[in-house]
């Protein structure tokens, strides 16, 4: 158990547990260090055969919490790849075995991009996924910007970059996000269920496909690439007017941002 983060390994599933209710479960930096460590724990382990992600209260991520981004927009940005977040994104794009999500309520920014590094994703029909990286002024991450038009398509990947308004559960699951939407109090134990039955699998044969289905090493080159993106605009004038503007809970005004 490290802080806001819950594990507990239980017939080969590693349950990983967003644990920040109060705050919709937003990720801040020692988080990210402890989602590092369940993954890397989680390759390394032949205990474990699945990973679970799920979330506490009635939220999977509020995504990045907005407070660490202002802390370290105003440090300078620099050179965001050796954050314990992109620590978290190389040990999903290493993780050669099976990761389902159980996604209820909201799912924003990394919330919904962790998605995209999952194998089997459960959705409450009424869930909202968004990644309002344009609203907020950065850029995708996670190697969203090209794993989220590889399965949706163009227009509907812009689409949710660029308005950054949430997708429903039914939607997702339509635009192939998901595998299964199905009412919120059945979510966890459909996702149980799911990755009892993988846990069951023969793990080498499902770690090989999963190695034929993704090119890790592609998959963390373009979070590398994003990383650059990202952090030249954490620190920039306009994120910065659209995290205040957050915090002050107004909209942001982009108007004088030459
Ligand atoms: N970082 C830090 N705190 C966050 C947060 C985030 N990403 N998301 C939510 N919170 C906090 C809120 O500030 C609030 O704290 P408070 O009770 O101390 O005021 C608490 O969590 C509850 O959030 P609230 O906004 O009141 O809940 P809501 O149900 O009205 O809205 C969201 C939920 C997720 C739609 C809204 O909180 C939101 O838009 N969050 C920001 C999401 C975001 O842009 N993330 C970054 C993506 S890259």
């Amino acid at each position: 158990m490290r802080e806001f983060i819950g594990e507990s390994l239980i017939d080969g599933v590693l349950t990983v547990t967003l644990q920040r209710a109060d705050k919709k479960n937003a990720i801040t930096q020692s988080m990210y260090s402890a989602l590092a460590a369940a993954t890397e724990r989680a390759r390394l382990d032949d205990a474990v055969r699945v990973v679970l992600f799920r979330g506490e209260g009635d939220s999977f991520s509020a995504g990045n919490d907005i407070a660490d981004f202002i802390a370290i927009g105003q440090s300078g940005g620099g050179q965001v790849t050796d954050a314990p977040v992109f620590r978290f994104l190389k040990g999903l794009a290493d993780l050669d075995k099976p990761v389902v999500a159980a996604v209820r309520g909201r799912a924003v920014g990394i919330g919904l991009t962790l998605l995209l590094h999952c194998d089997l994703v459960v959705v409450a029909e009424d869930a909202l996924l968004s990644a309002p990286f344009v609203n907020l002024a950065l850029a995708p991450e996670a190697a969203s910007s090209i794993l989220l038009p590889m399965t949706m398509g163009h227009q509907r990947a812009f689409e949710i970059f660029a308005l950054g308004e949430p997708i429903d559960g039914r939607t997702a699951l339509a635009w192939g996000l998901a595998n299964r939407a199905v009412p919120a109090g059945e979510v966890e134990g459909v996702a149980a269920e799911l990755a009892a039955k993988l846990a069951a699998r023969a793990p080498n044969s499902l770690k090989k496909t999963k190695r034929l289905m993704r090119d890790a090493e592609a998959l963390w080159a373009h979070m590398q690439r994003e990383g650059q993106a990202f952090g030249s605009q954490l620190s920039s004038p306009e994120a910065m007017e659209a995290f205040m503007a957050f915090s002050q809970k107004r909209a942001p005004d982009f108007s004088k941002i030459g």
